[in-house]
């Protein structure tokens, strides 16, 4: 695998490599990292990935200081996985400056994370956007888990006319169904015995929704359910699964999302409805 650190050394290593598909991750990399690098090899491309721990998606009372970082641990991830070539930036790589620029988009954007994390989304939305014009992958890669960023990075593309191919791979889940996440680390015990009732929470739901039980009733249910596991729900929402606007009624196609606090840390999962 070639590591590059220097925009030099990704544009030389970059006109080496054929049709490439990008999995742009911010390191600590766990199974559903590396799910990503094996669903660029199954679309016929060379796998590359970047790591950055990106400061312009974290708030200001966020966790960018404690974000855990193994950039060693990384690497031999990456390499047993057959990643062909690893971008590793520093801030003067990504933000030189001067920097001036940035992307937001609205749209899909506007509600959930973007309402409990202001800002998030124009610093992902920016730094994606940098590591597409960097690297300039035929594709990337991106897990549903982050269901609202994947519907955040497709209206770019499709708005800026990016010639990338966004795909969504399914979530990665550990055996009692917890959404696998580089924060799930921070659970404590018992707080790692709770979380996996965020995803039964949403099952129950999609099972309520589609077996005829009103919206409203449904996501009171689930917010019960979280409140009873000892979790503090920020939001649980039945959405149009691609522009992310609220639902009043069941209608194709639909997606529950829900993020809650357990804790320090705070757990995201959605499930496709119909
Ligand atoms: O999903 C992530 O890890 C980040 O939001 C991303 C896409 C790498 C941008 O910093």
């Amino acid at each position: 695998m070639i590591i590059a650190r220097t925009y030099e050394e990704l544009t030389a290593a970059r006109a080496t490599l054929g049709q490439t598909g990008l999995v742009a991750t911010m390191g600590a990399l766990h199974q559903g990292h590396l799910a990503l690098v094996e669903a660029t090899r199954q679309n016929g491309l060379t796998p590359i990935a970047s790591i950055f721990v990106n400061p312009t998606q974290f708030g200001p009372k966020e966790d960018f200081a404690r974000y855990p970082r193994d950039e060693a641990g990384d690497i031999a991830k990456l390499e047993e996985a057959g990643c062909a070539l690893l971008w590793l930036p520093g801030m003067e790589e990504m933000y030189p400056a001067g920097s001036a620029s940035t992307v937001h988009v609205n749209g899909p954007s506007q509600h959930w994370e973007g309402t409990q994390r202001p800002g998030h989304f124009n610093g992902v939305a920016t730094v994606v956007a940098k590591l597409f014009g960097q690297m300039r992958p035929n594709a990337a890669f991106f897990g549903e888990k982050d269901w609202q960023q994947v519907q955040v990075v497709r209206r770019m593309v499709t708005d800026l006319h990016l010639p990338v191919r966004i795909i969504p791979v399914p979530t990665m889940r550990e055996t009692d169904g917890l959404a696998m996440s580089s924060r799930n680390r921070y659970l404590s015990a018992e707080e790692r015995k709770a979380a996996p009732k965020l995803h039964a929470a949403l099952k129950h739901a999609v099972q309520y929704l589609l077996a005829g039980k009103e919206p409203s009733a449904t996501l009171h249910n689930a917010r019960h359910e979280l409140a009873v596991a000892g979790m503090v729900p920020d939001y649980v929402a039945l959405v149009h699964a691609e522009t992310l606007e609220p639902l009043a009624s069941l209608q194709q196609p639909s997606r529950l999302l829900a993020a809650a606090r357990l804790g320090h840390v705070r757990l995201l999962d959605n499930l496709a409805v119909c």
